[in-house]
């Protein structure tokens, strides 16, 4: 009986080697065109070209806000499931009433019917602490808001925000924190933005009659121009394609749509368990005044 496999033909070993490099050498090529691809071609301005710069090299992008506007880029494509991530520096110091926005829309504006996915930054007053609020729309319903404080400052350094979205479940994940899990029962009229593509967008604006404190705080204009930054966007999802969607089969070769991103693993409930029990601010699933009756995807278990 042998107990190790035979050596490799000899001729085998410098094949091998070659095929090591050149894989090496064309993930390299592959992730280098990847972080290269220019802003422009991804994306788009919304609204005030002239609140947006990048840096020399194109890799980091700035949004500003001042009196007269703000500003706000959104994919050139549409999506349905995968996952989105942007690195991300929220306006510092003084930043109450500016909200800046990563979020998904089936739709450029915000119409009677579309589906959305939302995080928003709410900034606030000089050592105050931003919170981040998350909202889901869906047909134009929203009203599931949760809100949750940081471990973090988000204006001191770029962290990772990101949607995973699959039919199962949309994870709201903050430097690979599942900050939250919004679940799929599979229900046809279940609440869970599944079937329209959305866009990517990302927006800073004035929201000081309802972000800080309620709108209690207003922006100090003296101190705009606000400005966020962002570098890194990476994506994996799948393309919608009219007129022939190329998105409409549930079950799909990608890792961003099997076993592991239907649920939560057991390090990521450990994160979760710990986001749950200190940073949750709001949640509508337990706003009994606002919801006598709670929305039905608010039996749905994050655990599963
Ligand atoms: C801003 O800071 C105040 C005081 O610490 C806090 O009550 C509030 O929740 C913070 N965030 C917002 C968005 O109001
Ligand atoms: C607005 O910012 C300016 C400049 O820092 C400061 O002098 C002023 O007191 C601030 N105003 C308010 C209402 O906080």
């Amino acid at each position: 009986m042998r107990l190790r496999s035979p050596p490799p033909p000899p001729f085998l070993l410098p094949v091998l080697l070659l095929l090591l490099v050149l894989s090496i050498f064309m993930g390299f090529a592959r992730a280098m065109s990847q972080s290269k691809a220019s802003f422009k071609d991804q994306f788009d301005i919304m609204w005030s070209e002239d609140h947006f710069k990048t840096s020399e090299d194109g890799q980091i992008w700035y949004l500003s806000l001042d009196k007269e506007t703000g500003c706000g880029f959104q994919t050139k494509q549409r999506y349905r499931f995968g996952w989105f991530s942007m690195k991300m520096k929220l306006v510092g110091g003084d930043s109450a009433g500016v909200v800046t926005a990563f979020y998904m829309c089936s739709e450029n504006g915000a119409g009677p019917h579309r589906d959305e996915v939302d995080i928003e930054f709410l900034g606030n007053r000089t050592w105050q602490p931003y919170l981040i609020q998350t909202n889901v729309y869906k047909n134009g319903v929203g009203g599931r808001e949760m809100r949750h404080a940081l471990w973090f400052d988000p204006t001191a350094d770029y962290h990772t925000y990101a949607f995973l979205w699959n039919n199962q479940q949309l994870t709201f994940m903050v430097d690979r924190v599942p900050l939250r899990v919004f679940k799929n029962n599979g229900k046809p009229n279940n609440f869970f933005p599944n079937e329209k593509p959305m866009y990517l967008f990302s927006s800073i604006w004035n929201a000081d009659d309802w972000a800080t404190r309620g709108g209690l705080e207003k922006t100090n204009w003296t101190l705009a121009p606000f400005e966020s930054s962002y570098k890194d966007f990476s994506f994996d999802g799948c393309q919608w394609e009219d007129p022939y969607p190329a998105c409409v089969s549930t079950t799909t070769q990608n890792w961003w749509d099997q076993y592991p991103a239907w649920h939560l693993s057991d390090t990521q409930k450990m994160d979760y368990a710990w986001v749950q029990r200190n940073l949750v601010i709001y949640d509508y699933c337990k706003d009994y005044a606002r919801y006598p009756k709670l929305p039905p995807e608010c039996s749905l278990s994050p655990w599963d």
